[in-house]
């Protein structure tokens, strides 16, 4: 892989007040790549993806994207730069109708121009959405629910997608298609970096893995060098030796 790094995050610190969420976190996401982050409640996961959908800010270290300082930039430009987060908890207008929702998604000028094909493109993805385009959002199920947060992200046309346990809440049948829709996702081009507590599944799915634990990074490497490792499964993956 040449070039730079899609995303860096290079030593970020955060605090909540004076708790320290973030100590010194620096990851890195390949043009390409399926990236995870596991580890416990109250790692600092969804801390990070958060600072780096622009949501929150980090005190100390800095972000690049594509090889640019995104630092200091405005929150409401990060999904302009190529970056968009798809919540924990999905976030959807539920009073709203799916069609709707999806057009958020595609609001800033570089999306709304190609908003048809992009609308087309995460049908072919989630042809369940289609009969459901006039109904209000919140009637869905979960998991249909969960399918249109990440199609309204997609409809910004991001370079980078981030998700927040996805999986979270859903039925198992249903993780099965979440997992094989980001798979796809990241088939067609686009980079992931995803947060999950569904471990085994998410380290299948990744190129690349890094375990939080208290604010920190305590193992990256290879997915599958990971799950190899019986004092990793142990300690931070909550896995039988394999
Ligand atoms: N808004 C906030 N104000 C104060 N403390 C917070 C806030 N959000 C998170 N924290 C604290 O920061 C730490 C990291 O939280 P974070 O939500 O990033 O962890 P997480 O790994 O995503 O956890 P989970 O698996 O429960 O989603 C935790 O100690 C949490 O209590
Ligand atoms: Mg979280």
């Amino acid at each position: 892989m040449d070039g730079p790094p899609r995303l860096e995050v290079d030593s970020i610190k955060v605090n909540y007040g004076a708790a320290p969420a973030l100590w010194d976190v620096s990851l890195s996401v390949q043009p390409g790549e399926l990236v995870c982050v596991v580890g416990p409640n109250g790692a600092g996961k969804s801390t990070l993806i958060d600072v780096v959908a622009g949501l929150h800010r980090a005190r100390a270290g800095r972000l690049r994207f594509n090889g640019q300082d995104i630092t200091q930039l405005a929150s409401h430009r990060f999904c302009a730069a190529g970056i968009a987060i798809v919540p924990k908890g999905r976030r959807l207008f539920t009073g709203m109708t799916v069609l709707e929702n999806l057009e958020l998604g595609s609001d800033l000028p570089h999306a709304k121009s190609q908003r048809a094909a992009s609308l087309e493109q995460v049908l072919a993805l989630f042809p369940a959405l289609q009969q459901k385009l006039p109904h209000a959002a919140g009637s869905l199920s979960g998991g249909q629910q969960q399918m249109v947060a990440i199609a309204r992200a997609l409809m910004s046309r991001p370079q980078l997608l981030l998700l927040d346990e996805p999986s979270l809440g859903l039925a198992p049948t249903v993780v099965l298609d979440m997992f094989a829709a980001i798979r796809a996702i990241n088939a067609g081009g686009t980079s992931v970096l995803l947060v999950e507590q569904n471990v085994a599944m998410a380290m299948e799915l990744a190129n690349r893995a890094y375990v939080m634990e208290e604010g920190r990074i305590v193992a990256q490497g290879l997915a599958s060098e990971l799950m190899g490792r019986p004092e990793i499964r142990k300690a931070y993956l909550g896995l039988e030796p394999a």
